[in-house]
């Protein structure tokens, strides 16, 4: 294995928020557990970490060099600035996958009886950084409400992920939220492992264990 010291790691964790106008945005219900969670594991194994978070209501955890954004497009940047240098990249953030096509400059006036918004793709980064990938190990997150296996392993392929995390949300418990965690690690020869359910930190340490540089 690569020594300890000299990796570095970039997560993203949390959600992105998607403006309508200076007062709405759409967003999702991550809270960003997951992923400060494996920044605090990937601290403890020795690690360098850069932590890319969208909005959340988490402390800074102690050793990471944190950098807030708030949209997708801010996340793309930032991580864009620091994928080069990595080592690992794990992607547990929920990136919105719309934006409004149009940012209102000034709060929009509710009007009569319905309104309507139109909705633009924002940038995968997960997949834009793979286009370029050198000696990167990725490991992307795939939230799920069915068919979890068979849409992760598809999304694994997609993105040119080297492990793919499959997470079941939409359940009471698990998942988006919650302290607790039941998660499928799939590499990308077809191996997998389950872990958990358990406690979120209990599920990054053996996370980081298993995905780190240089086992394979
Ligand atoms: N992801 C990303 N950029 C986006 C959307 C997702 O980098 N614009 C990353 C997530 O951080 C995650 C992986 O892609 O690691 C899968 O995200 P997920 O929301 O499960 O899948 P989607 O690609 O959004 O597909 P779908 O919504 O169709 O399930």
């Amino acid at each position: 294995m690569a020594n300890a010291s000299t990796i570095r790691c970039l997560i993203t964790a949390g959600p992105t928020r998607e403006f309508i106008d200076p007062v709405r945005f759409i967003s999702n219900p991550s809270t960003g557990k997951m992923g400060f969670a494996l920044a605090e594991a990937a601290v403890d194994a020795g690690w360098t970490v850069d932590l890319v978070a969208g909005p959340v209501a988490l402390e800074e955890p102690d050793g990471v060099i944190l950098y807030p954004v708030v949209t997708a497009e801010e996340m793309l940047h930032q991580v864009d600035a620091l994928f080069d240098a990595c080592d690992i990249l794990i992607m547990t953030a929920a990136v919105s996958d719309f934006r409004p096509k149009v940012q209102h400059a000034k709060k929009e006036k509710k009007g009569d009886a319905s309104m309507t918004i139109e909705f633009e793709r924002t940038v995968d980064i997960l997949k834009t950084m793979t286009e370029r990938k050198a000696q990167q190990t990725v490991v992307g997150f795939a939230a799920e409400t069915h068919d979890i296996r068979a849409y992760a392993e598809r999304k694994m392929k997609e993105k040119r992920c080297d492990y793919i995390v499959a997470n079941k949300v939409g359940q009471l418990g698990t998942g988006f939220a919650a302290d607790t965690n039941e998660v499928l690690l799939i590499a990308a020869d077809g191996s997998s492992t389950l872990l958990g359910p358990d406690s979120k930190q209990a599920i990054a340490r053996e996370l980081i264990t298993l995905v780190a540089p240089g086992k394979e």
